[in-house]
């Protein structure tokens, strides 16, 4: 048996395999917009499994799934054997016999590692502690249909040093941009846990401000992440200055979009005139998570589909 392709973090792609994705991205989403049915997935199952909760990753995966003709089935800790103490390879063992490809939201990198190890079929990473690659596929996918090609730009992350941020470091490495990432003192970037090659595509900024001048895309995420909410209560006061804000835009280039993955807590993270406001693309950017997540599945079960 071959081994099956997965999608754990973003670097498990070549800047061809993303060229690929992205093409297939458009064609999947403007035949889903004229309502044309395109069903290369009928027949087939996928498995998604949710340690932590969710609302886009869920509906964006069961929807695509369905739109592309297979269908989905939802497992989560609480009522399942995955809560009881089974241990991850046997759940991959028979979980991947009974399916076509498995979508995995957990708490560590190792889990989702060890999961795919023993999987007979695909395995994508729909967040863990460490990465969000699905979420910056619809990033940069969002990026490129505003302003085109994100190659030699400048994304300004302002915030924690997270899953997120983590994954827009491995992206900037492959995709060749470059990160101006703020955090605060103590929530700086830690190369070897980003999974990083060096540190030739990011610039870390003790001010959040410089870290958005002359940016091309600005973003933040929530101070507190699933998984981390003992630190809740320190972190609001140790982000409480890094709160992407008006003034921040302005620092950015004129034409800067905003992003979020949602979901935002306005006040903390962002100001409501910013998620809010002109500049902001977090809708179209939650939207391409069916997208881009359709031609992932499309890619990872069947290989490269030319139209
Ligand atoms: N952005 C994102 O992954 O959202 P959910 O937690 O709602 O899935
Ligand atoms: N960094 C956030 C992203 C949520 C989609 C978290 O891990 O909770």
């Amino acid at each position: 048996m071959t081994k099956p392709r997965h999608y754990l973090q973003f670097k498990d792609f070549t800047r061809d395999d993303y060229r690929h994705v992205f093409d297939r991205t458009r064609w999947i989403k403007d035949k889903f917009k004229r309502y044309e049915p395109y069903h290369p997935l009928f027949d087939r199952t996928l498995v998604m499994i949710f340690e932590k909760a969710s609302t886009r990753t869920r509906l964006s995966f069961e929807a695509g799934m369905q739109q592309l003709g297979g269908s989905a089935i939802y497992l989560n800790t609480r009522d399942s054997q995955l809560g009881r103490g089974e241990p991850v390879e046997d759940a991959a063992q028979v979980i991947s016999r009974m399916s076509d490809v498995v979508m995995i939201r957990t708490f560590e990198q190792d889990i989702i590692e060890r999961f795919a190890a023993h999987s007979r079929v695909p395995v994508i990473n729909g967040l863990t502690n460490e990465y969000h690659p699905c979420q910056i596929l619809a990033d940069i996918y969002t990026f490129i249909e505003h302003r085109g090609s994100i190659q030699g730009k400048t994304v300004a992350w302002v915030g924690d040093s997270n899953n997120m941020c983590n994954t827009w470091l491995q992206a900037a490495e492959l995709l060749d941009f470059n990160v101006h990432v703020s955090t605060p003192p103590g929530y700086e970037v830690e190369p070897e846990r980003a999974g990083l090659y060096g540190t030739g595509h990011f610039e870390q900024f003790a001010d959040p401000m410089e870290a958005c001048k002359g940016a091309d895309l600005v973003t933040t995420d929530v101070w507190t992440s699933m998984g981390f909410e003992a630190e809740n209560d320190e972190r609001m006061k140790d982000f409480a200055d890094w709160c992407v804000d008006a003034e921040m835009m302005a620092a950015a280039r004129a034409d800067a979009v905003f992003m979020h993955c949602l979901p935002a807590h306005r006040g903390e993270e962002v100001t409501a005139d910013v998620i809010d406001g002109p500049q902001s693309v977090v809708w179209d950017e939650a939207e391409n998570r069916l997208h881009v997540q359709k031609a992932l599945m499309e890619y990872l079960v069947l290989g490269k589909v030319e139209d």
